[in-house]
């Protein structure tokens, strides 16, 4: 079982905690040991409970000394945004150097970034990046409301007419087919945001037949077709069953019940917690990047660290269950 990849761990102190949005916290650390970030990396911290959750890297300080986070308060926290949107300033964690899974590589022709709400923060150094070094880009930035876009002013700033802003509440919605239409083979796309979206955005890249090694990704994995509810999981094998709440995950619900599971990213992306599903009633809420659409569709296995189940259409009273199997 690990968390993270070769992390060099070190104390962070909060110099300052301020909204970024309506939920959203901008939390600048002030760290020990100066570090390089590159656009696309992001950082682990230790909760007081011992876990770590990771946030990306909005911005580092030009000597390596600072870094800001940008977190969102989820309602279906498991714990990790809500400790963070408590700091104060002057509090201590443990947080690691930046690492690394959303590379940007430098040198092509075109870009297109996308984010999704919370996912500016992944995609907000990036901006910065190709701006620095006079790349043909678009910043494509969709929120549900103005005052749910965070950082708005200084993306508005730096990027100037590059940035291309879509209100939902304001009848702006990006139009994902318009978006790739507008998109030749040689352009790369980079996006992170809610899952809804970025499968929008791979279908019809696909469709398209787009290259795709040009599109990229990073999702935070709390976000599926359904809203959370609670339902039922059961290992009959390990005599295992308990109630997966709303604000915990199918994996921390088992490891709460003692089992013992292999996880990594926790976001949906590696597939290490992976289970073997042997009945579910209800609807299977495959919130993950790693499955395909037909093994999404098959849902013999789901990603415990995100997907969850819903209930029957029909039957409000009775939990979504799903049975689980030991291999
Ligand atoms: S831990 Fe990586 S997909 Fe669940």
């Amino acid at each position: 079982m690990s968390a993270t990849n070769q992390a060099s761990w070190q104390r962070g102190r909060v110099v300052s905690i301020d909204p970024a949005a309506d939920a959203i916290a901008r939390i600048v650390l002030a760290l020990d040991t100066p570090v390089r970030a590159e656009p696309g990396s992001h950082v682990d911290v230790r909760l007081d409970t011992g876990e770590v959750r990771s946030y990306s890297l909005v911005s580092a300080g030009a000597d390596g000394r600072t870094v800001t986070l940008g977190v969102h308060l989820s309602p279906t926290s498991r714990g990790g945004s809500r400790f963070m949107h408590a700091l104060r300033p002057g509090d201590e964690l443990d947080v690691t150097a930046p690492l690394q899974n959303f590379p940007l590589r430098i040198g092509a022709p075109r870009y297109v970034l996308l984010a999704g709400g919370i996912g500016i923060t992944a995609i907000s150094a990036m901006g910065t990046a190709l701006k620095g070094v006079g790349a043909d880009y678009r910043l494509v930035y969709v929120a549900r409301t103005r005052s749910a876009a965070a950082f708005l002013s200084e993306l508005a700033g730096l990027h100037g007419d590059r940035l291309e802003l879509h209100i939902d509440d304001e009848g702006t919605g990006l139009d994902v087919g318009t978006l790739v239409g507008g998109v030749d083979a040689r352009t790369e796309l980079y996006m992170c945001g809610p899952i809804r979206l970025m499968d929008a955005v791979r279908r019809a890249w696909v469709d398209r037949e787009l290259p795709l090694p040009n599109l990229r990704y990073e999702t935070f994995g709390n976000s599926g077709w359904f809203d959370a509810e609670e339902f039922v999981v059961k290992v009959p094998d390990l005599g295992v069953e308990t109630t997966v709440g709303t604000d915990e995950s199918l994996l921390d619900a088992l490891e709460r019940a003692g089992v013992d599971m292999m996880f990594d990213c926790r976001k949906g992306e590696c597939g290490l917690c992976q289970v073997g599903i042997a009945a579910v009633d209800g609807t299977v809420d495959h919130r993950d990047v790693f499955y395909s659409e037909e093994q999404k569709t098959a849902a013999t296995k789901l990603c415990a660290c995100v997907s969850r189940v819903v209930r029957r259409p029909g039957a409000p009273a009775v939990p979504g269950t799903v049975t689980l199997a030991v291999h």
